[in-house]
């Protein structure tokens, strides 16, 4: 959600710290801020809204060479200067930014009230900022002040703190809310994400929970809160710069749909065994003995990712032969959930930093459980905290609305899916059948998109319906739903994804004449059964909008307009059938003039419950 950056080095702190944050705008932010430190003063900049009312508001930016910033999304206490990030201490000596919820702050606000400490602000962050202060006062290096202070906290915090006796130096914690540090020649970059720091290094070193960090220009000192040294591995940011900007896309949303074919062809570039019928997921090998006795697999994720999840719960259960559940993550973590030897549980997150499916996760490792994680992320928490894993390599996904992570998401439940499939049930020549159909998606991704326009009209035609339904069966009730959530996301239209089976049940009753209804009707098991539910939808007047096999001649019939599917594997038809509902959401949107990259209330990444 919040976004940190900060530098120091031998250049001026503030374009290098107000261009991360622009980098890290994506996330979703209410308001920004930036200290900086210049001749033992500490320099801040507040101000509610974009970056540029931050900017303007500064036009000739703040001196010094050490900064550290912050883009807010507004938790304890509303949308307000005071509130906003950084927060000094009372003595104005040191400064912090601060990702995560404090949950004892009620306790240790009152505390300090009572020691006679004044808050200006009703945040968690400038209590933490108080405690640092009077450890910092009472003679203590920044390092040890914060430590300390942190060993008083309940909850999470990614921070970065700077004392204003001390500029060479930041302090960076990891409390459960991710912290990055790149590494340059004479300086560093510290941030809540490696795509702040992608232009100016790809070398970093990523925090882990409970530790802190020394950085100054030379480098960076890490221990952990034990004061025990910590050997830290220098990573590789693995995107290039260019990746994480919009080109000539007018959105990073329409930039992202258009780089499925890219991403599914290098997710799976070097996974498929087309001579065995099989896939090669490196994480899974090195547990291979295990994976021959699970009997169950559960899913978990949030969102979008739920959805991706529920495709590769269908997949289990019905090629690899395999019970399988999808559970939403949030809902897993509260359960008490049974968790036992021969269960494989898999957290599936775009991000890899979403609050409820690391909690998930979490409970399900501490009782035992063997977790397998699938993310975009490299480096992120859940990539460090599963027992093994799979990156989708889907490369950064900036708008908030998930797109591409979504296929390349499906795409890993489908390689895990014809692993399991392979040790059980399925033959070689069947394995085989599914390897060719998963070689051909990129270029039929493409052919999907390829239909941008059928779809540009289908959106200008109802962008002003105030309700759309998207049904399914099988394979594709989840992508229905992912349908629905787009649109509901970016164009704010009420929409529901719904299994075609459950029409009768209820649904129904809403069809009245010309309320649009996209129906997946792809050439499988499935449709016989559409078929009977396109009927009834025509019987009432809705415009039906399917996506059908280009020859499916009775589709045509009965419905208004045919995004046509091209011959396929029905294993893999979700990753085709979604695009025209990712189209069109976009569309909708776009007609409508919304912020699409930022739609209203949300944020990309979801780090708090
Ligand atoms: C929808 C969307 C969200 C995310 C959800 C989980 O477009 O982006 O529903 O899918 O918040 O996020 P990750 O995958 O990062 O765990």
């Amino acid at each position: 959600m919040c976004g940190i950056m900060g530098y120091v080095g031998k250049e001026e702190a503030w374009p290098i710290v107000v261009g991360g944050l622009r980098r890290l705008e994506y996330r979703g932010y209410d308001s920004a801020g930036v200290v900086t430190v210049s001749r033992k003063r500490l320099r801040l900049a507040r101000s509610v809204g974009h970056l540029r009312a931050l900017e303007d508001s500064h036009p000739e930016g703040l001196p010094g060479t050490v900064g550290i910033g912050h883009t807010r999304w507004a938790t304890h206490g509303g949308v307000t200067q005071a509130n906003c990030h950084p927060h000094l201490d009372s003595a104005q000596r040191i400064a912090i930014v601060h990702n995560g919820i404090i949950d004892n702050v009620e306790a240790l606000r009152k505390e300090l009230v009572a020691q006679g400490v004044e808050f200006r602000s009703e945040t968690d962050t400038e209590v933490l900022a108080e405690l640092i202060g009077r450890e910092v006062a009472a003679g203590r290096g920044l390092r040890d002040a914060v430590l300390r202070a942190l060993r008083r906290i309940e909850g999470t915090a990614g921070i970065v703190a700077v004392d204003r006796n001390d500029p060479e130096r930041l302090v960076a914690a990891r409390i459960g809310s991710p912290v990055v540090i790149g590494l340059g020649d004479g300086a560093c970059w510290v941030a809540s994400d490696a795509l702040a720091l992608r232009p100016y290094t790809d070398r970093m070193v990523v925090l882990e929970d409970s530790e802190i960090a020394e950085i100054s220009p030379d480098g960076v000192r890490t221990v952990d809160l034990d004061e025990r040294d910590r050997d830290k591995r220098v990573e590789k940011i693995l995107h290039r710069p260019e990746e994480a900007e919009k080109g000539d896309y007018e959105h990073f949303m329409l930039k992202e749909i258009w780089e499925q074919p890219l991403a599914l062809d290098r997710s799976m570039r070097g996974r498929l065994d087309a001579g065995m019928g099989s896939s090669r997921l490196g994480g899974l090998e090195t547990h291979e003995q295990r994976l021959f006795d699970i009997r169950r697999v559960v899913f978990c994720a949030c969102g979008t990712s739920l959805y991706s999840a529920q495709v590769g719960a269908y997949l289990m259960n019905r090629y690899a032969r395999m019970p399988a559940t999808a559970e939403d993550a949030a809902e897993l973590a509260v359960q008490n959930p049974i968790v036992d030897r021969h269960t494989l549980y898999v957290a599936i997150s775009q991000s890899g930093e979403t609050a409820d499916t690391l909690g998930a996760l979490r409970e399900i490792r501490l009782r035992g459980g063997l977790v397998a994680g699938i993310t975009n992320v490299v480096g992120s928490s859940l990539a460090r905290e599963t027992d093994f894993g799979t990156y989708v390599h889907a490369g950064p996904e900036i708008s908030v609305c998930s797109t591409k992570a979504f296929t390349a998401q499906v795409l890993a439940t489908e390689l895990l899916s014809l692993r399991f499939a392979r040790m059980r049930d399925l033959g070689a020549n069947e394995g085989r059948a599914w390897v060719a159909a998963l070689e051909k998606l990129p270029a039929q991704t493409q052919g999907m998109l390829e239909q941008w326009q059928l779809c540009k009209q289908m959106a200008e035609r109802f962008q002003a319906a105030p309700y759309t339904m998207f049904i399914g069966r099988g394979i594709n009730v989840p992508v229905a739903s992912e349908g629905a959530l787009k649109l509901k996301e970016i164009a704010y239209v009420s929409a529901e994804g719904l299994s075609g089976g459950g029409m009768k049940h209820g649904p129904l009753a809403l069809i009245e004449p010309g309320l649009p209804v996209w129906a997946l009707v792809p050439p499988d098991e499935t449709r016989e059964r559409m078929l009977g539910n396109l009927r009834e939808l025509e019987a009432r007047g809705a415009y039906i909008i399917a996506v059908a096999a280009a020859d499916d001649t009775e589709v045509a019939e009965l419905v208004d307009t045919v995004v046509p599917l091209p011959p396929h594997h029905p294993t893999v038809s979700p990753m085709l059938t979604v695009v025209p509902l990712q189209l069109y959401a976009y569309y909708v949107a776009l007609a409508k003039g919304y912020d699409i990259d930022k739609p209203r209330n949300l944020a990309k990444s979801v780090t708090v419950m």
